[in-house]
């Protein structure tokens, strides 16, 4: 079967490797020249994946019948709606759809609107004036963000990013300035965070295996908010801080948004992410997204049984099985990434890799914003590459992803070497028995 793939990072190339596993032949769209993905496809392109026109014709050209887009950004844009009006299934939700992501008022507006579990105190401004009043009548810690997408980074704390009233003033302006977007002013909630992803055929709904992401550039959880510096799954498909209970709450709020989203006569299809942060409350909704998350996608195609092809047709027109299924494995990835990810990336550094000594390790690798020039690769301004340890608990995986990120060399590359080590996880664990008792 024929599949285009939209998107050249870690994400991706998790995807592209399971469809390789699946048998199917792949022609590939994007921007950056991803060795992982080139060397699996039959025919690629580069160009900038919201260029729909272009990303329409190659499909024609190569008689795709079916699509995995990777990436909000397309999605955004309506590149489904494009591919489907010239015939091609897509496993990626609609222009409609995506804004379940796309615009965080929509999403907070549609939990609200059909009293769907886990919503938080949030508030949308276009002018600093009823901000700056919001902001002096509220008694709780806040979060602001742009309406908008950011991929990850637009996202400032209370606390962490900003300490007073006047620095959340001065970036509530920033954002309704530079970028001309409405502003979102949510509750700060405090607790873990997890993922909990799930496939939608736009109707039912099939889980996978939660994992945990770690969103702050440097080790401890601190520093600017990135795309996601890695992630880890236990073997159980549960998190070590997850209390029971916690992940089939997380699961109902997913079915009622799929629910909400069919009501509105945007039926969603693809799957789709859900970012929860487990309070002593219960766990709220930090963000939907429209796709797989990354690197959280490294960590569960991984270890995918069942055959991701047949989930794709599954998703894109027909009906979702039950029983997706998952060896009982445990995953940690860890990003290399340019140093200064997060701020201002040194990009343009060559790579050097020793594909079959992270093999050996027990270990995979995963390409993502890496160009590949004259055989030579090179890192970009984003994530450059993911290693996933996966053993029978999360330590013996961790090990096998620190031993495989030896044969990765380079000049200003950066890993957060803490994600997956027992003290991280144990804090995890004791915090929440923290806010818990
Ligand atoms: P987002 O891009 O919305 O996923 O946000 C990026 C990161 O900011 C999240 O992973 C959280 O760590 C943090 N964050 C976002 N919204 C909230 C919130 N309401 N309360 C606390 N932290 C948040
Ligand atoms: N891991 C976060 C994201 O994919 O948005």
């Amino acid at each position: 079967m024929r599949i285009l793939t939209v998107g050249g990072g870690g994400r991706e190339h998790a995807a592209v490797e399971a469809l390789h596993r699946s048998g199917a032949e792949i022609y590939s769209i994007m921007k950056n020249a991803n060795p992982g993905i080139i060397r699996r496809a039959k025919a690629y392109k580069l160009i900038n994946e919201r260029l729909i026109d272009d990303i329409c014709e190659f499909a024609i050209e190569h008689d795709v019948s079916h699509a995995f887009i990777g990436p909000e950004a397309p999605l955004e844009i309506g590149l489904v709606d494009a591919l489907e009006n010239i015939g091609i299934k897509c496993a990626a939700p609609t222009k409609d759809a995506a804004r379940i992501e796309t615009s965080k008022s929509f999403m907070r507006d549609l939990v609200s609107k059909y009293n769907i579990d886990g919503n938080i105190e949030y508030a949308v401004f276009d002018n600093a004036e009823d901000a700056d009043a919001y902001l002096k009548k509220v008694t709780h810690e806040v979060v602001v963000k742009p309406i908008g997408l950011t991929g990850g980074k637009g996202v400032k704390v209370q606390g962490e990013h900003l300490r007073n009233h006047d620095e959340i003033m001065a970036y509530v302006l920033e954002i309704l300035g530079s970028s001309k977007s409405s502003v979102i002013i949510e509750e700060k909630l405090v607790g873990e965070e997890f993922t909990l992803m799930v496939f939608v055929d736009g109707r039912h709904i099939s889980p996978m295996p939660l994992v945990q992401d770690h969103k702050r550039a440097y080790e401890g959880d601190v520093g600017p908010n990135t795309g996601g510096m890695g992630s880890y799954s236990d073997a159980d498909h549960l998190l070590p801080f997850i209390p029971e209970g916690v992940r089939d709450k997380a699961l109902s709020i997913l079915r009622g948004i799929v629910d909400a989203l069919n009501a509105e006569g945007c039926p969603y299809r693809g799957p789709m992410y859900g970012q929860f942060m487990l309070t002593k409350n219960g766990p709220k909704l930090i963000e939907i997204n429209a796709r797989f998350g990354d690197p959280e996608a490294m960590n569960v195609l991984s270890i995918l049984e069942t055959d991701f092809l047949t989930l794709i047709k599954e998703m894109a027109g027909g009906k979702i099985r039950e029983d997706v299924k998952f060896r009982e494995l445990a995953t940690v990835c860890k990003y290399i990434v340019p140093r200064g990810y997060g701020t201002v990336s040194e990009s343009g550094h060559e790579i050097c890799i020793d594909e079959e000594g992270i093999r050996r390790s027990g270990a995979e690798i995963f390409y993502a914003n890496i160009d590949m020039i004259d055989g030579k690769l090179f890192t970009g301004t984003s994530r450059s590459i993911g290693i996933v340890g996966i053993g029978e608990t999360i330590e013996e995986a961790e090990k096998r992803c620190e031993d495989a990120l030896q044969y990765v060399t380079g000049d200003a590359i950066c890993v957060r070497h803490d994600i997956g080590k027992r003290e991280l996880i144990q804090k995890k664990i004791d915090r929440i028995k923290n806010i818990l008792s």
